[in-house]
């Protein structure tokens, strides 16, 4: 089966009937408004527009994500903040994640998972990447919470953290009080340890860094929280889809011959899965995307995965244009915070790999009815 097979598999697994309606609505037209759904904008440059006009569309409005979030992590967890609020811990946070930070923070945490990859890969043994994934994910959890921990508490920390994300579902617009309480107590087996690390002070962990860099405990827990939300999922479904994505094109050999062309691979794979395919708005006052007038109260639903697509086929040579551009991290005040360290993340496993000398995919299954498509497994083994 070809790559793009392989992909629409993924996504039609998670998503069996909103992902052929969203890549639909989108050969009608760059924006499209759609009863029910809201109006969906399908092009990189719309969707720019959107996510660059902070007076116009909000992440807060009614029907919103935040509406879903807020009762569980508090109101101040980036995601579901705006205006000056939002500016000012994005400005403490400027200095978290420099590259010096991320690639220390990987290095140390990535060890031992890729120790292990290393040695599976090298005995010529089969191995699933998505748990090897997981781990790596928990123990980068671990680290921005404070704990210093071993395997049993990364998959512990991984639990905590998709309670949380797996109540998220494509039309669910509110949670039961039960949902609430079982979100709340998951996120505090996370948060717990923050705050102590938090009153420690210890520079070297990440709250400790964070009361440094002047937040108050409850910006520094509130962060933590969006860290946990935001990048973990995305990162299990992404890494695992790249490995595919490069063996099934021929790329992964050419990789191990040529490990310079890697980050054009990444970035090509970020462009082909777009592991967040879609953002949401809502109206904040009267614009007019593309020739839809919109009006204060209405949903703008960012199809990212068609704005993304349409550039075509899977193909690193072919440069991204300025408006397509890292629109996979979004764009404007929200963009994604964690980027470096998740390309960290994804360098450690994929340069992992490629230094066992490429492997080869024997074996996968795709994940149904998730949130993020992703693959359930994905097995390898040394080419
Ligand atoms: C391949 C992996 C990732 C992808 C594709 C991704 C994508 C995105 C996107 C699209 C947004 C913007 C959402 C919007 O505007 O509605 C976002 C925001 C965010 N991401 Fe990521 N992300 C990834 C990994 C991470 C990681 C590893 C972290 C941190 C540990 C992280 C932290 C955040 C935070 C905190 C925000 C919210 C920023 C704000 O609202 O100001 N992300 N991400």
């Amino acid at each position: 089966m070809t790559a793009a097979r392989w992909e629409r598999r993924v996504q039609l697994g998670a998503h069996p009937l909103a992902y052929p309606l969203v890549r639909g609505i989108g050969r009608i037209g760059p924006v499209v408004r759609v009863p029910r759904v809201g109006v969906v904008v399908s092009e990189a440059a719309p969707a720019r527009q959107v996510l660059t006009d902070t007076e116009g569309f909000t992440k807060t409005g009614p029907g919103s994500p935040a509406d879903l979030w807020t009762p569980v992590v508090g109101p101040s967890v980036l995601l579901n903040m705006e205006g000056d609020d939002h500016a000012r811990l994005r400005r403490k946070l400027s200095g978290l994640f420099t590259p010096r930070f991320v690639d220390q923070l990987c290095a140390r945490v990535a060890a031992k998972p890729m120790a292990a990859l290393r040695a599976e890969l090298a005995a010529g043994r089969a191995v699933d990447l998505v748990p090897v994934v997981r781990d790596l994910a928990g123990a980068v959890i671990c680290e921005l919470v404070g704990l210093r921990a071993d395997r049993a508490d990364f998959a512990r920390a991984f639990a905590a953290a998709t309670a949380v994300t797996s109540m998220v579902r494509l039309g669910r617009s509110r949670l039961t009080p039960a949902q609430v309480a079982r979100g709340r107590k998951a996120l505090s087996e996370l948060t717990g340890p923050a705050a102590e690390a938090f009153a420690h002070g210890d520079p070297e962990s990440v709250p400790g860094r964070m009361r440094e860099l002047g937040l108050s405990e409850q910006e520094a827990l509130g962060a933590v929280a969006a860290f946990v939300l935001t990048g973990t999922e995305t990162l299990v479904s992404y890494v695992p889809r790249l490995i595919a994505l490069a063996h099934d094109t021929g790329w992964l050999p050419r990789l191990v011959a040529e490990p310079e062309r890697a980050d054009d691979v990444v970035s090509e794979a970020l462009r082909f899965t777009v592991p967040s395919p879609v953002m949401l708005r809502s109206v904040a006052a009267e614009r007019t995307i593309g020739d839809v007038r919109v009006r204060p109260g209405d949903r703008v639903v960012i199809a990212t995965i068609s704005a993304a697509k349409g550039l075509g086929g899977f193909d690193p040579d072919r440069p991204h244009p300025p408006e397509v551009q890292r629109l996979w991290f979004g764009a404007g005040p929200h963009f994604c915070l964690g980027m470096p360290l998740a390309g960290a993340e994804i360098r450690t496993v994929l340069d992992t790999v490629l230094a066992a000398g490429g492997a080869a995919v024997v074996d996968r299954k795709v994940a149904r009815r998730v949130l993020i498509p992703a693959y359930r497994s994905l097995v390898v083994r040394r080419a």
